[in-house]
């Protein structure tokens, strides 16, 4: 066919090549090249058709930024995680694992907005969305639902309509004609969202678009997707448990750091505000191995309980294993207490978790986790009114952490009488109008001394 080009893309990373290749350049991954036929001509490769006027440049100083007017989802967690709000004619993508609660968080979304919404729903038929619909509340007028694939025709629908927010579910069910690759390949993937890109900045109206995420976790797609967007949030949890978080991958209108967390509940998502409080009401006495971690998900303190369990192997090798934590930190963490403090803890089996089905990354709560271990193997129970917030480092030193005050005002706040924290913390803390007790440790060894006599 006169006009047309093949071209071999990766499935994994969305990088373009002329030809087959068996490895990835670009991601290395292997056997992942797939070919599309990509119509020359019609890809138009100046998105920024936006502007009205020729731009030329501008001083720094001439330019004068306006209130960025945003709209407000009435829903709290998602408006901090949006750093406020939609922002007008902005392209916000939504990722996570299948079943997380993407379409329940989108359709609750398009339920609470004020205004007219434009539902697009390429995966669930009307009666499906109404069945969830229903589950979710009080059904509104102005919500629309539109079993729509075509990428144009949704947009000539949008502007008929005039909705105040677009919801795409999902983008890999789009498809453009002109293109001869089927829906959610990387070359249809890229080119609608380009068109829903042009359209949101030529009508002002925000679109949201979910996205599927592949098996490794990365969203699927080309890398481009991620570029083309203005927002990338990312919806995580486990499936068995309540808690679903939401996280900010990027943002151009605010800050990454923020973090929303809701509760999967029979009538929908529910937006968690005070999530320490929730998270340490599951019991109250002193039990071994288990210890709370003064710890920060974004920006906001969180109370964690870490649990671990230490016994005695019955195999060869021991089993290392760790939910919701890095493995090789935990293996980081057990060599310095067999070589700091001398506590034989190499022919023992080690299981660790942290309660509520939540992934953390905060290195403050090594020292938490550290105690927990040595609870569990020394059998004593650690009090529930004390918690802990310190990184431990390779040396048995017990590091500093950021944040400390917010960790501190958050464990004073919910009636904690002690928190162990590291000595060069120490001098950012004012203590004048603080219940708690903080006492500061400078190393591994001084916890063994303080904590466990
Ligand atoms: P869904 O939004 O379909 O997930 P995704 O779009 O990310 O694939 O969510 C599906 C799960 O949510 C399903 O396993 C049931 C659960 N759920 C509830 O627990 N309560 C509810 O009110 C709804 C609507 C769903
Ligand atoms: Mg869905």
């Amino acid at each position: 066919m006169a006009g047309t080009k093949i071209a071999w893309f990766c499935t994994s990373c969305g990088f373009e090549s002329p030809k087959w290749v068996g490895k990835c350049p670009s991601c290395n991954e292997w056997n992942t090249f797939a070919d599309e036929v990509v119509k020359k001509g019609n890809s138009p490769s100046v998105p920024m058709q936006a502007f009205k006027e020729k731009p030329k440049p501008r001083a720094l100083t001439e330019i004068v930024t306006g209130h960025t007017q945003r709209i407000d989802t009435n829903d709290e967690e998602l408006n901090r995680v949006l750093g406020g709000g939609l922002v007008y004619g902005s392209i916000v993508l939504v990722g996570g694992q299948p079943g997380i609660g993407k379409s329940t968080l989108m359709l609750q979304l398009a339920m609470k907005a004020n205004g007219k919404v434009l539902y697009v729903s390429g995966e669930e038929s009307e009666e499906q969305i109404k069945m969830r619909a229903d589950r979710l509340g009080q059904a509104v007028d102005e919500c629309y639902i539109y079993t729509e694939t075509a990428c144009s025709t949704l947009i000539e629908e949008a502007k008929k309509l005039q909705p105040v927010l677009i919801i795409v579910d999902s983008i890999q069910t789009l498809y453009n004609p002109m293109i001869d690759s089927p829906p959610g390949s990387i070359s249809q993937v890229r080119e609608c969202t380009a068109e829903l890109q042009r359209f949101a900045k030529e009508s002002n109206i925000p679109i949201v678009v979910i996205g599927h995420i592949t098996k490794e976790g990365g969203l699927a797609g080309p890398k481009v997707l991620e570029h083309i967007v203005d927002v990338v949030l990312q919806f995580e949890g486990d499936q068995n448990y309540t808690y679903r978080i939401l996280r900010t991958l990027k943002n151009r209108f605010g800050s990454t750091d923020e973090l929303g967390i809701y509760a999967m509940e029979a009538g929908g998502l529910r937006e968690v505000s005070n999530p320490s409080e929730l998270l340490l009401s599951q019991h109250t006495e002193t039990l071994s191995g288990s210890v709370i971690a003064a710890s920060l998900e974004g920006m906001r303190p969180l109370m964690i309980e870490t649990q671990a369990l230490v016994t005695p192997s019955v195999y060869g090798t021991p089993q290392r294993s760790a939910t919701g934590f890095d493995l090789r930190r935990l293996a980081m963490l057990l060599a310095v207490l067999e070589k700091r403090c001398g506590l034989p803890i190499g022919h023992n089996d080690v299981f660790l978790n942290i309660a509520g089905g939540i992934r953390v990354t905060d290195p403050a709560i090594d020292l938490a986790i550290f105690t927990a271990l040595i609870s569990s193997l020394n059998n004593i129970g650690i009090g529930r009114n004390i918690c802990f917030a310190a990184e431990i480092g390779l040396t048995g030193e017990i590091r500093g952490v950021s944040r400390i005050e917010q960790r501190i005002q958050e464990a004073d706040r919910l009636g904690f009488e002690v928190i162990y924290i590291s000595r060069s913390n120490l001098k950012n803390v004012k203590t004048e109008n603080l219940h708690i007790d903080v006492r500061p440790l400078s190393r591994v060894e001084d916890l063994l001394y303080e904590v466990f006599g």
